[in-house]
């Protein structure tokens, strides 16, 4: 099963995709994640990406199509993933579509995450996240703080603040996200697999109406 979250800077893509993908038993490709681990591992791709990311500006194309080539045609993808963040304008989306044909996968549901837009700078400056490389949980101070400060819930590792979660970075990605990315709900809105779904409020209560969506989209 092919989902596709789309969403702005700290609508919860993150916090819901994750649960979402171990609930159907399919990996969580998020770009943002993938990014920051070849930041921390030096490659030439993470190299590459740092400034761009440090800007609140996408990271050149080129880089996440090869990214995402490599990934979905890997043996992990074979019953499906979800993905988290790519593609993020049309030239994304058109290569993604080449991908999934060579492929012979569809999509089978396009979430749109939707959060006043005015929720959305408290959510991201109080976000804080677990730094091991196979959890990478998010929390937030206010809205969803683990239960002993500075440590996951999940799995006990140190959290750490995003490098690019900062207030004057914010109005960077919001203008980035409005600019390139949500072209995308207009593109993916012309097939018949766009869900739209309210972000606003208890994460808990959002997770059971995605599942809900999911099951009458693509009988997750
Ligand atoms: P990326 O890592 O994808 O960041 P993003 O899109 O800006 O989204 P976030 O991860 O900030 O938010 P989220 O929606 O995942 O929210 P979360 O669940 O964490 O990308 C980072 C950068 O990488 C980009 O700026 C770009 O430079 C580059 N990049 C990535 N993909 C690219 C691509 N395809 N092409 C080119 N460049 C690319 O939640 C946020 C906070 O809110 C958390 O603290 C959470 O605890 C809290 N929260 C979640 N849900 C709720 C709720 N219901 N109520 C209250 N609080 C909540
Ligand atoms: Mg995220």
């Amino acid at each position: 099963m092919q989902i596709l979250f789309l969403g702005a800077p700290g609508a919860g893509k993150g916090t819901q995709c994750k649960r979402v993908a171990k609930q159907l038993n399919i990996p969580h490709l998020s770009s943002g994640d993938l990014l920051r681990e070849a930041v921390k591992a030096g490659t030439e791709a993470g190299v590459k990406a740092k400034s761009f990311m440090d800007q609140g500006v996408l990271v050149p194309d080129h880089v996440l199509i090869a990214m995402f080539r490599d990934k979905l045609s890997s043996p992990e993808c074979a019953k499906g993933f979800l993905l988290d963040g790519f593609p993020r304008n049309l030239a994304q989306a058109e290569a993604l579509d080449a991908m999934l044909k060579d492929i012979k996968k569809d999509l089978l549901c396009v979430v749109d995450l939707k959060v006043d837009p005015g929720l959305l700078t408290e959510r991201i400056t109080g976000r804080r996240v677990c730094t091991n490389k196979a959890c990478l949980t998010p929390f937030h101070i206010k809205f969803q703080p683990p239960a002993k400060e500075g440590h996951c819930d999940t799995c006990g590792s140190t959290l750490m603040i995003r490098d690019d979660d900062k207030e004057e970075l914010v109005a960077a990605r919001l203008k980035t996200y409005n600019e390139q990315t949500a072209p995308l709900i207009e593109y993916y809105g012309k097939r018949s697999i766009l869900k739209t779904i309210n972000g606003d409020g208890e994460p808990e209560a959002i997770f059971t109406e995605l599942l809900a969506a999911l099951q009458s989209k693509c009988h997750a």
